[in-house]
């Protein structure tokens, strides 16, 4: 069964992702930006498709407890690889070097009235997690806060900042990225599977938006088969 996701396989997803976030940039808006290694190529393209993001204001869907210039820092991903290359616009950093709890608070008071984003940028884990929702996690039942710590369950191990499905699901676009034959088996399960808490990948979906994921050959292997 294919769910209610628009599955785009290309060879260069990375691509096709910054064309996206190019556009979004043009147009303005409220756009959360993933982490992770896969986006690092989306990013840098996508700053050299369009140089003004002036227009979009930009949030995270989570990030590692470390200061924004240590190298696990999801921050310092999107300022080395987009935001030292464009006119940015407001920039909402989660401070992880708070911890998670005080970075969550703070960061939802910073969410502040903001009723929906307009496109989320989600990468997926080996094991389904996307932003800091990790598999089996009290984070997943989370209905009342729009920002959480989290305990991270994969490298890197450090605590997590993590915006919680209502905010991801609540957003207009809901974009996957994808990439590489490690993902195949969690690609399947988040985006072929039933939802089921043991892939928050597979719980993710637009509620009155679009959802899509992109992906190359080697991460859709067994979805394309399905
Ligand atoms: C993080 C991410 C996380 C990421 C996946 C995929 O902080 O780690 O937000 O959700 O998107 O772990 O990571 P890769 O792109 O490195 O495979």
């Amino acid at each position: 069964m294919i769910s209610d996701v628009d599955i785009v396989v290309v060879d260069d997803p990375a691509r096709v992702v910054a064309e996206r976030l190019a556009a979004t940039a043009g147009a303005g808006g409220h756009v959360a930006l993933a982490g992770g290694s896969t986006p690092r190529a989306a990013y840098e393209i996508a700053a050299g498709l369009q140089s003004n993001w002036t227009a979009v204001e930009l949030w995270w869907g989570d990030e590692r407890c470390v200061p924004p210039d240590d190298e696990r820092s999801n921050y310092r991903l999107a300022k080395t690889a987009l935001l030292d290359r464009v006119q940015a616009g407001a920039v909402h950093r989660m401070r992880g070097e708070l911890g998670r709890e005080q970075g969550a608070l703070l960061y939802e008071r910073e969410l502040g009235l903001l009723e929906r984003l307009d496109l989320v940028l989600l990468g997926l884990g080996p094991d389904g997690h996307v932003a800091s929702l990790f598999p089996e996690q009290p984070t997943l039942d989370e209905t009342e806060r729009r920002v959480v710590g989290a305990e991270a369950k994969l490298e890197p191990f450090v605590d997590r900042i993590t915006l919680t499905l209502p905010v991801l699901c609540g957003a207009r676009e809901v974009l996957f990225l994808v990439a590489g034959s490690e993902k195949a088996v969690a690609a399947r399960a988040a985006f072929a599977g039933d939802p089921s808490r043991a892939t928050p990948g597979s719980l993710v979906r637009a509620q009155d938006g679009r959802t899509a994921a992109v992906l190359d050959a080697a991460a859709a292997e067994l979805l394309t088969a399905a």
